[in-house]
């Protein structure tokens, strides 16, 4: 963990727009109050805008090989990539979904139906075992290279020390021939490892054994085949897309993930918001209202200490005093609670950070945060605001979980155990900031204003049917 900053960095390549101004509802200097109170004084301000999104910021230039991209496009919706033929990438990162699921946690293999209609089932009949501890993230814009940890924990990272180039939970199986062409592509290949997400159990296919035992060369070894098989017709499309692939058995699933990263990065790239626009010079495209709340968002609310850079991420992990719900991670007494980071580092100091994550199209990704604790966006954003006051008085019926009852019994384990709460609540690094609710208006106008009018309609991202044969509706 790093203590929050702007970024100086893009100060220094100068490629950042400087505004200073006299500023009416202006900031105040008292950081290590409790409260940073907004004052109406006039005041002088500095404020640091990030420089606009050009295509040189994504993989390829932002144009990838089409052919690899159609490829990809198919594999992310083809559930031939799950143990028992069931659950694709798709269903918890859908197009009609904005790229997640709508669900709080998702409802994984096993589980029937799309978005928030997603039912658990029952274990006796092949529903879910439990729920997947942590949101389904969105994922617009990861095919920009400062993206380089995934996961709300980023437990796969970008490090030039590995033999493969990548840290992640493989180690050193992680493949490196053929290459990974980038962190995305690494991305893609834990989810089909995952019982609770893709592969299922161990008594139902030999990709659910070889998951439940935690091997992974066996899983990707088991999927490469699948693909090499002629009966799914995939051969043509793998051999045109990669020009190391001449035969069926040049197939693995490297290469499966390669071309899913280029449809990722492809299809959700999502730069052309109004904000996008002002940043490259339409004085218009904001409204004044929009405008103010920028200024709350660049000064005094604080908010782009975190969320900095192009993305309003500082790609570094942060203590928010996030609510805790659903199963956890496995950690502390209870079994309930996500240490976060630390499950990363070790480090005690990382106790319940997680990832910052990119503001990019969140009005559509919601529910929010990386349980998805919050259902309405003003919800996250005031917690923000006020993080421990937002904790501590959290509202569970928002929680967004397909309900059953052994599943229910565990949810809010954390939340209703005061000295857990406690806990998270001691981690906070976030400071409590008091806005007017006008103020607050106008910050949730200028998020809004970070909708990309490109991501609104994604029907187009979904492929009318995949060489499998197998039917893409959940
Ligand atoms: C059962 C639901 C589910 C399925 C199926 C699934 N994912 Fe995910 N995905 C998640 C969850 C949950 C996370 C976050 C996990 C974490 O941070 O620990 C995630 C994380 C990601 C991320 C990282 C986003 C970020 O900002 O860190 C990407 C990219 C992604 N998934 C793509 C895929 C691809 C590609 C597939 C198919 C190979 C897939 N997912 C299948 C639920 C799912
Ligand atoms: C100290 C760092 C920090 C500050 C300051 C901060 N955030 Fe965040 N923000 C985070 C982190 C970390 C997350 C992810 C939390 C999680 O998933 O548990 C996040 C998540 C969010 C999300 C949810 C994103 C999603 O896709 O679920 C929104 C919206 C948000 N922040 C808005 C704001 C606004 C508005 C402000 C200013 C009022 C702000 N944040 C201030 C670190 C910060």
């Amino acid at each position: 963990m790093t203590t929050a900053r702007i970024p100086i960095s893009i100060l220094a390549l100068s490629v950042c727009l400087l505004f200073a101004g006299v500023w009416a509802t202006a900031a105040v200097a008292q950081r290590d109050d409790v409260a940073i109170v907004v004052s109406e004084e006039p005041a002088i301000s500095q404020w640091l805008l990030p420089r606009p999104v050009s295509d040189e910021d994504y993989y390829d230039e932002g144009q990838p090989d089409p052919l690899k991209v159609e490829l990809g496009e198919l594999l992310f919706y083809d559930k031939l990539l799950s143990g028992n033929k069931n659950i694709s990438c798709a269903t918890c990162h859908h197009a009609l979904t904005d790229t997640g699921d709508g669900l709080s946690l998702p409802v994984g293999e096993g589980g029937r139906g799309l978005g928030v209609t997603r039912a658990p089932g029952t274990v006796e009949t092949g529903g879910i075992h439990g729920r997947v501890p942590r949101n389904a993230p969105p994922v617009f814009n990861l095919g920009a290279k400062e993206f380089e940890r995934m996961f709300h924990d980023g437990r796969a990272e970008v490090d030039p020390t590995q033999p493969s180039g990548f840290r992640s939970p493989a180690g050193d199986l992680l493949p490196t021939d053929p290459d990974l062409d980038n962190i995305l592509a690494v991305q893609a290949m834990f989810p089909v490892t995952s019982p609770d997400e893709m592969a299922g159990q161990s008594s139902e296919s030999d990709i659910g054994q070889a998951a439940t035992a935690g091997n992974l060369v066996e899983v990707w070894r088991l999927l490469a085949e699948r693909l090499r098989d002629g009966e799914n017709n995939y051969v043509d499309l793998f051999v045109a897309a990669f020009d190391d692939i001449y035969t069926a058995a040049d197939i693995e699933f490297v290469h499966a993930g390669n071309a899913i990263a280029a449809f990722e990065a492809f299809a959700w790239r999502a730069d052309n918001s109004p904000f996008d626009r002002f940043l490259r010079g339409d004085k218009t495209a904001l409204s004044l209202r929009a405008q103010r709340g920028m200024r709350l968002f660049y000064g005094a609310a604080g908010c782009a200490e975190c969320h900095a850079g192009p993305f309003q991420t500082d790609q570094d992990f942060h203590c928010m005093a996030m609510p805790q719900i659903g199963p956890g991670k496995g950690d502390g007494a209870s079994g309930h609670e996500d240490f976060g980071r630390e499950r990363v580092t070790g480090e005690e100091a990382d106790r319940f950070c997680f990832r910052t994550l990119t503001l990019r199209n969140v009005a559509l990704t919601g529910p929010w945060g990386h349980t998805g604790a919050y259902n309405t966006l003003r919800a996250i954003v005031e917690h923000m605001l006020d993080p421990v006051e937002s904790l501590v008085t959290y509202d569970q019926s928002q929680a967004v979980l397909p309900s059953r009852e052994d599943l229910d019994a565990v949810d809010f384990m954390v939340q209703d155990d005061p000295d857990l709460v406690a806990d998270i609540a001691v981690s906070c690094e976030g400071e409590t900031v008091s806005l007017r609710p006008r103020q607050v208006d106008n910050l949730m106008e200028f998020i809004q204003a970070l909708t990309d009018p490109w991501s609104l309609d994604l029907r187009d991202d979904v492929p009318e049917s995949v060489p499998s044969g197998l039917v893409i509706a959940d």
